[in-house]
């Protein structure tokens, strides 16, 4: 058996996983998100090592296995979270979390000093991403800074307290933007301009290096076996995709969660300048690059809490049923919270554009549908520019929960959209990192082929993907002429 654990943002997901690749025991474990100040995201990371090791100790006593049956284990984590360290590797103050968004003045600031930083990075420097809050905790808590010995991602940190070595692999190391992706090492120039100790940085390792073995101490307080053999594991996007089988430069994932992402596996370098995010696989030597939507999900559940709070999520997306293609000509920006991809941009508020007299709440709920799938066809769109071809599409998360919508994917995208028989996000793709470390299997693709099950395809409908595209011509002016609203 292999464990994967998948440190969230909400709660850790650990799962337990036979060589079939099937699930025999998992564990949800939460913990609480600090949000002291608007715009400001921290998590305590000793409320994760109580999640992970009192989540593995529920996984194990939901089966009758001894703990000797647990071969290895590999992580999944949120990424761009900022963890301190001081000599005695104590932690020096809260986590600040990928969602915290307190660093706009030095994320602006790092273009401006530094032209050349998305040629190194492959990114820009985003609020959310670990430079910024790294320069953020410099300005404001110097004392702090001083006594900084090591910085750590989320993932990284639990490794650390559960085998006792510091490391911080590729994929997660990408999204700290201090990284140079091409050359696969922390990135001199970054360090040098912007005053960051190039001693702080621990170790760079692929997300399927083998670290070790757990501590004696770790094995006493989860109940695992001391030999329990530890591989790296990656940011849980990159694990994500791992678990959907992401393997061919023409395959993307569609996640429609909170946010929602378009995914795509590289083979090699691509140069975007920073237009999608783009960052070392959790595969070695490979790439990946993604769009994200930052309210997706959110924008339906935002809009069920307002207007939907007596029906399941269920009965409120059929509602949509009763609307046509189009929704008899309403438009939805879903902008709620600001938008990554295309816009970097977090003032950009949302919008219901062509309101009717004739319309009803399912011409609504269809519209919010159809634009969250827009945005994420931007997405698309922003790739069509670089050239590079999506054949297909797996949709997994809550895009993947409702049949209209998985139509709707297929027929705006106009392409074939795949959904799997059973999915379980980016633990899954942690414990394929572990099984193939343990030489399970020859390489990922073997592990995929018995992991990994397709269920139901979605076929674009071609009267359908021409009135889509007459409405994503209208949708695409919305940016711009709602722009000076907010
Ligand atoms: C990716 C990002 C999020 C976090 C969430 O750039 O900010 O997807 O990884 O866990």
């Amino acid at each position: 058996y292999v464990l994967g654990i998948d440190l969230g943002t909400s709660a850790v997901k650990i799962i337990l996983v036979n060589q079939s690749g099937k699930i025999v025991s998992e564990a949800y474990h939460e913990y609480p998100l600090i949000q002291s100040q608007s715009g400001f995201s921290e998590q305590n990371p000793e409320d994760w090592i109580s999640a992970v090791y009192s989540g593995i100790q529920t996984v194990l006593k939901k089966v009758t296995i001894k703990p000797e049956a647990i071969e290895g284990l590999s992580f999944s984590g949120q990424m761009h979270g900022l963890v301190l360290l001081d000599t005695v590797n104590t932690v020096l103050r809260p986590a600040i979390l990928w969602n915290d968004t307190r660093t706009t003045k030095q994320s602006q600031e790092i273009l401006q000093k530094m032209r050349d930083f998305i040629s190194i990075t492959k990114n820009k420097p985003l609020e959310g991403f670990t430079l910024p809050k790294i320069l953020w905790v410099k300005e404001n808590e110097p004392e702090t800074f001083a006594k900084v010995k090591t910085i750590l991602l989320p993932k990284d940190y639990v490794r650390f307290r559960m085998t006792g070595v510091l490391n911080i692999d590729y994929s997660d190391a990408a999204g700290t933007v201090m990284m140079d992706v091409e050359k696969h090492q922390w990135s001199h120039a970054i360090c040098d301009l912007f005053g960051i100790p190039m001693n702080i940085l621990p170790p760079l390792i692929n997300a399927s290096d083998e670290v070790g073995t757990i501590t004696k101490e770790t094995a006493v307080l989860t109940g695992l076996s001391p030999k329990v053999r530890v591989f790296a594991g990656g940011a849980d996007n990159a694990c994500g995709a791992i678990g959907a089988g992401i393997i061919n430069e023409n395959e993307a994932m569609c996640s429609i969660g909170t946010s929602g992402i378009i995914l795509t596996y590289e083979k090699g370098m691509r140069d975007y300048h920073g237009d999608i995010h783009f960052f070392n696989h959790a595969l070695n030597n490979a790439y990946y690059s993604m769009g994200v939507t930052l309210s997706a999900g959110y924008s339906l559940s935002w809009f069920k809490r307002n207007f939907g709070k007596t029906l399941t999520m269920e009965e409120f997306v059929t509602l949509a049923e009763k609307s046509p293609v189009g929704a008899n000509r309403l438009l939805f920006t879903p902008y709620l919270i600001g938008e990554r991809t295309p816009y970097a941009d977090s003032n950009i508020r949302g919008s219901f554009i062509g309101l009717d007299a004739m319309q009803t709440e399912g011409d609504f709920i269809r519209a919010v549908l159809e634009g969250i799938v827009f945005s994420l066809k931007d997405i698309l769109s922003v790739y069509m520019c670089y050239q590079k071809s999506i054949e297909t599409i797996v949709s997994i998360g809550g895009g993947a929960k409702s049949k209209l919508w998985l139509q709707m994917q297929a027929d705006i995208f106009n392409r074939r959209i795949i959904t799997l028989k059973t999915e379980n996000g980016p633990s899954y793709g942690a414990a394929m990192i572990a099984a193939v470390g343990l030489h399970w299997f020859n390489n990922f693709k073997e592990c995929f082929d018995q992991f990994i099950q397709v269920g139901d395809i979605y076929f674009p409908q071609k009267e359908n993907v021409d009135k889509y595209n007459e409405y994503y011509g209208l949708y695409q002016e919305v940016y711009k002429d709602t722009r000076s609203l907010s």
